[in-house]
């Protein structure tokens, strides 16, 4: 591939920074875009649309959780010459019903340009970076999912598998589904993050608690209901089991849990901040 930027969407989010730091790293120049990025990209302003896509070669696409990819933007970066995409996409979006991701995947592989899709299951990042912090510093997490085992992935190791789709060739047309090596359930990851974070984190696993959890963050009962849902088909698949593609496509093993939890632990991700 030539030496033309690569637009890394979503640069300050938890895979984005590290999809670029990667492609950086590999000797390729990166456009780190997001409405705080280096370049200025907004979903909501087509008009920092063509500035961040022209003259790009491949770009990193993700949509943040609860947007949609807008079919308008991939238009308009194939037409700036955007010849390599790949999405962000997410496991079991079938058997969850998330239209959202189902129609981002459909626009990408209908976009014209070379595609690869990323369908990683639940990132460790949750507990220090995203949705899952504000329950762990507060000691308690419920989710609707009892004791059904997920397979949590690193997300640089999600980063990794996209940076090489970006720079490499021959990852074109492939679905490829990022996990760590081993599943954990829910009461488990959390045990591995007391051990090493000092805070004790309680789990609580059933739809009921889930709701009242939700309920008391003001989130509206009907919105949950839906999650909850959403959760059921997902418990209906069964435990998730680790898939070969990070070290198919990275030449490296996928990082442990504890690993990244020590790691994170030892950066101070759950200490108390300063407000
Ligand atoms: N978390 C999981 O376990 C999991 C698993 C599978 C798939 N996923 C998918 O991963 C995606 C989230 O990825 P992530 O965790 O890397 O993101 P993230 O850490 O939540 O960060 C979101 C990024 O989007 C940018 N952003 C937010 N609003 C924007 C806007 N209006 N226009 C442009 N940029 C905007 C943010 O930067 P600025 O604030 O600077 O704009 C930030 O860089 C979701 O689509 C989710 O479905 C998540």
């Amino acid at each position: 591939m030539s030496r033309q930027p690569i637009l890394v969407l979503g640069a300050t989010g938890s895979t984005g920074r590290r999809v670029a730091a990667r492609v950086r790293d590999a000797g390729f120049p990166v456009r780190a875009a997001s409405r705080r990025g280096t370049v200025r990209f907004d979903w909501a302003d087509p008009a920092t649309w063509e500035p961040a896509t022209a003259g790009a070669a491949a770009m990193y696409l993700m949509a943040p959780h609860e947007l949609p990819v807008d079919p308008a933007f991939v238009r308009c970066a194939v037409e700036q010459g955007v010849r390599r995409v790949v999405l962000l996409s997410s496991r079991a979006i079938e058997a969850m019903g998330d239209h959202r991701l189902m129609a981002a995947e459909r626009t990408v592989r209908e976009s014209g340009a070379g595609w690869t899709i990323l369908r990683p299951d639940w990132f460790g990042q949750n507990f220090d970076e995203g949705f899952f912090r504000p329950a762990v510093m507060a000691g308690e997490l419920a989710m609707p999912l009892g004791n059904l085992r997920q397979v949590f992935v690193d997300a640089g190791d999600i980063a990794a598998v996209a940076a090489t789709a970006l720079t490499e060739d021959g990852h074109e047309g492939r679905h490829y589904e990022p996990t760590g090596p081993r599943a954990l359930s829910f009461p488990e990851a959390l045990e591995i993050i007391t051990r090493v974070s000092g805070r004790p984190v309680s789990y609580r696993g059933t739809p009921d608690d889930y709701l009242a959890a939700q309920a008391a963050l003001g989130i509206p009962a009907e919105q949950t209901q839906q999650e909850i849902k959403a959760y059921a088909a997902l418990r209906d698949l069964g435990d998730g089991h680790p898939t070969p593609d990070v070290r198919q496509v990275t030449g490296r093993d996928p990082k442990p849990f504890e690993t990244y939890a020590a790691e994170a632990a030892a950066q101070g991700a759950w200490r108390d901040r300063a407000v």
